[in-house]
């Protein structure tokens, strides 16, 4: 039998690839789902575990199973010494990208990942965070702190970069962060981890692969480019709606606006939006949420939103969310990826239950007929 005619569609847009039971995005309503739960409702009422368990599991648990899968984690938090030397000696202006893609890729090295897809997983959930914070801390001359088991991922995170048990809310705050980010369909990152799985290669690598996607400024970045915005504003003689004006002058494009399937509005960042409203009453210096609100008037006024469909989305006030929790900038894009990594070990496991390798095609538009010279003739 003939294969049929390729379908010619560059960068796959539109191209449906799989099928997932994992996040369902709807545009139209708008509304995220994770296995049908509205991700909305359980960032109201769930948390980033608990919908990391839903995700690999396509329940939620009961507390019992909640409290065992959380004990499987504390046990992983800690790094080796081989894989803490990684991280305690990168150059302190490394990108921390970089250091948590290697940190991930080196657990595999000294073998502490276990056997199994999940016990791989479960290890990449635990460690990526604790190699992050110990990042931060080491980039300060600051000494690695241990994982507590009485903290979970979040607090555990703030605890582990600060040195300080973590104010109660700011921990909530950063939960429902990391959840919000937990999976989103078939993006470049999620797609690549299920290329990796495809070749039946390991969770690790898969997440490796992931994390390298995710770095790349038109994937993750924009709540990065949204707070450096926010500074610059800040910094500027300009107020806000003239440095927008700008912006949009030079034919330069708003972080943290437009999305690709959301166009009326991210569900995501509604919820971040009232985090954002409300971090920003309790935390002293410029008053960034006004800032956001003034920049999303502004693309009212000029009819950008709606018309253009480009209403605020999750990176909006994600971006405000962290600065204000004390977490670097430069470890928002980290951070993505430390949510994330709950839809990523989900969809790889998805991938593995119903594989077939992924071989998409290329057309040839190169020359051909082309003759060898020998090297000393060219
Ligand atoms: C996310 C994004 C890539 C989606 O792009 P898209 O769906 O392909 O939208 P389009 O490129 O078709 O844009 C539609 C129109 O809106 C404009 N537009 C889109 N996003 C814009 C933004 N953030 N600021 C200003 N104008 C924007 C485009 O210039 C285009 O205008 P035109 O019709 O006059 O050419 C885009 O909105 C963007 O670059 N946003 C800023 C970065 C960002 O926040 N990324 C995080 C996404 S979660």
């Amino acid at each position: 039998m003939s294969d049929p005619e390729p379908v010619r569609r560059i960068g796959l847009d539109n191209v449906i690839v799989a099928d997932t039971e994992l996040s369902e995005i709807d545009g139209e309503k708008p509304e995220l789902l994770y296995r049908g739960v509205d991700a909305q409702e359980l960032a109201e009422k769930s948390s980033y575990e608990e919908t990391a368990y839903l995700l690999w599991n396509g329940e939620l648990p009961t507390r019992d199973e909640l409290d065992e899968f959380r004990a499987e984690l504390d046990e992983r938090r800690g790094l080796s010494r081989g894989v803490a030397e990684v991280v305690e000696h990168a150059p302190e202006d490394a990108v921390p990208m970089d250091v948590l893609r290697s940190a991930v890729s080196t657990t595999q090295v000294y073998g502490e990942v276990g056997e199994t897809p999940r016990e791989n997983a479960l290890s990449v959930l635990a460690k990526a965070p604790t190699a992050l914070a110990t990042f931060g801390r080491a980039r300060r001359g600051e000494e690695t702190l241990e994982p507590r088991d009485d903290l979970d991922t979040a607090a555990n995170f703030l605890y582990m970069l600060n040195g300080e048990e973590p104010d109660e809310r700011h921990a909530e705050i950063l939960d429902t962060a990391l959840l919000l980010h937990a999976d989103h369909g078939l993006n470049a990152s999620t797609f690549t981890s299920r290329v990796i799985a495809s070749t039946e290669s390991d969770v690790i690598s898969a997440l490796t692969g992931a994390i390298g996607a995710l770095k790349g400024p038109l994937h993750g970045g924009a709540n990065q480019d949204v707070m450096e915005m926010l500074l610059d504003i800040d910094e500027s003689d300009k107020d806000v709606s003239s440095y927008v004006a700008d912006m949009l002058e030079n034919g330069e494009r708003v972080p943290g606006f437009g999305h690709r399937v959301y166009k009326e509005f991210d569900p995501r960042a509604e919820v971040l939006k009232e985090i954002a409203e409300e971090v920003s009453e309790t935390t002293e210096g410029p008053d960034w949420y006004g800032m956001l609100e003034e920049v999303e008037a502004y693309l009212r006024e000029e009819k950008r939103i709606h018309e253009k469909g480009i209403s605020p989305n999750v990176d909006l006030y994600s971006g405000t969310v962290y600065y204000s929790l004390g977490i670097p900038i430069d470890f928002f894009v980290p951070m993505f990826a430390v949510g994330r990594s709950a839809g990523w070990t989900a969809q790889v496991q998805e991938q593995y239950d119903n594989n077939r390798l992924v071989r998409p095609r290329a057309e040839y538009v190169g020359e051909r007929g082309v003759e060898y010279t020998p090297i000393d003739e060219r």
